[in-house]
């Protein structure tokens, strides 16, 4: 995908933008069900996958790992799992692409086998810190190989025949990480504990219980939890059905929130407490989020909400509010721009380790299509334009999908458009998101 000639485009404001939409599977759900899949004995069957660059890159890591990965049709897939611990060395390098995630996960599942194996990734993925996951790997019994310098891809790792069950303080706030020592702690004997200061998306433990292991939860201090995963289960599969992607839906309902006279529906969007930060802030801005209905998908509850666009206003967002949205500041960003009033956004440091240093490329994005931004230590400050903003630049996406969808949407209500240099990395989580907006009235050209 990255070898790919850069693909730009513009969106330019129109007509209102109005329908019903549902977008793609959700990224997180979608990694850990080929995995959890791949470490359980039997067949495994997912409905929903999300079929873009990033899980399709954790699909062939769990094949080259010698689980089998079939798909049977749209987004129905089919694992073979091998069992905890079973996972055979791969023959080549796992190029897990653009995806922290995936790494990450995929290094913990290693762990807790005796193997060898190498992972790389895009030039993205290789600026991204991974010493956060082998820190606690290594103290489970996970040898470093070889590794780039500070900690970063290509990484080679020789997983533990015995792994060693530990208590592990997180020092950030990463589900990825927790993910990564908990599907190590899977091959462990005994319990194997996070501790995270802020709690962070919960998917691991909700399907780890799902797949049959026995892990619970408690509280610690005023945001955080404790996990226990009692080691050694066998995982046996379970249906997983993978509803829609909050962080995808993002993108259409702030559309829906910015261009004049829009009314849109998007249908099934997840409102795990620990994904929808992004919704509470929007309300807070005023903006109108009509729930119509909720249910349960696949264990999670969902919603189909009405929006329809309307004057926002700026507000501060506390930042134990971060884990639950840490993937829409960008889309924030471009709703702070509209609204009236200065938006502050607080405790944004694991925004530098995105997929971009999205900190940084949200201002960027902001002060070349005319509006205001600042950087404080962690804290992003928007200065709202009460407004449609000017447009008019061409933003840089810098490998990053979501920068890239946030700039477009920020393109729908602007006087002159915005531009993008490459759209080719959207396809990572969103690979439906062009003809989506289009079927709403969106102008891309
Ligand atoms: C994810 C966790 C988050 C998020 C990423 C998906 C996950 O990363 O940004 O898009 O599926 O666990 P961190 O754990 O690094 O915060």
């Amino acid at each position: 995908m990255n070898t790919a000639a850069p693909s730009p485009l513009t969106a330019r404001s129109g007509n209102p933008l109005t329908g019903r939409v549902r977008v793609p599977g959700d990224k997180s759900i979608s990694h850990r069900a080929l995995i959890l899949g791949a470490l359980a004995v039997g067949e495994t069957r997912i409905s929903g996958l999300l079929e873009g660059g990033d899980v399709l890159n954790t699909g062939n890591a769990m094949r080259m790992l010698g689980a089998r990965v079939e798909r049977r049709g749209e987004g129905a897939w089919t694992v073979h799992g091998v069992g905890v611990s079973g996972f055979a060395e791969p023959a080549t390098v796992l190029d897990l692409g653009n995806s922290g995630t995936g790494c990450r996960l995929v290094m913990g599942a290693v762990a807790g086998s005796p193997i060898l194996a190498s992972f790389d990734g895009d030039a993205s993925l290789r600026k991204r810190p991974m010493q956060r996951v082998l820190d606690p790997l290594q103290r489970m019994g996970t040898r470093v190989m070889a590794a780039a310098e500070g900690g970063r891809l290509p990484i080679t790792i020789q997983g533990a025949r015995d792994p060693i069950p530990i208590v592990y303080e997180s020092p950030v706030p990463s589900a990825q990480l927790k993910s990564a020592v908990l599907l190590a702690g899977l091959a462990a004997p005994g319990e194997t504990t996070v501790i995270e200061a802020e709690a962070t998306r919960d998917h691991t433990e909700r399907m780890l219980k799902h797949f049959g292991a026995r892990i619970r939860t408690e509280g610690h201090g005023a945001h955080g939890r404790r996990i226990t995963l009692t080691g050694q289960p066998e995982l046996e599969p379970a249906p997983v059905m993978v509803p829609a992607d909050p962080s995808s839906a993002a993108f259409p309902i702030v559309a829906a929130l910015l261009v004049p006279g829009s009314e849109v529906i998007v249908e099934g969007v997840m409102t795990n407490p620990l994904r929808a930060g992004l919704l509470t802030t929007l309300r807070e801005m005023g903006a109108s989020i009509e729930t119509l209905a909720t249910r349960d998908e696949g264990g999670e509850e969902v919603a189909d909400l009405r929006l329809r666009a309307g004057g926002l206003r700026g507000i501060d967002v506390p930042p134990e509010r971060a884990p639950t949205m840490i993937d829409e500041y960008p889309i924030l960003a471009v709703a702070a721009a509209f609204a009236s009033g200065t938006t502050r956004m607080r405790g944004l440091k694991e925004l530098r380790v995105k997929e971009s240093d999205r900190l940084a490329g949200a201002a960027d994005m902001l002060r070349v299509n005319g509006v205001e931004a600042e950087i404080e230590g962690d804290d992003l400050i928007v200065q709202g334009r009460g407004g449609p903003v000017a447009g008019g630049g061409m933003v840089a996406t810098a490998m990053d999908h979501r920068m890239a969808m946030a700039a477009l949407i920020m393109g729908l209500a602007s006087e002159k458009g915005v531009a993008v240099d490459d759209t080719t990395f959207i396809a990572t989580s969103f690979p439906t998101f062009i003809p989506t907006m289009r079927s709403l009235g969106a102008g891309f050209e």
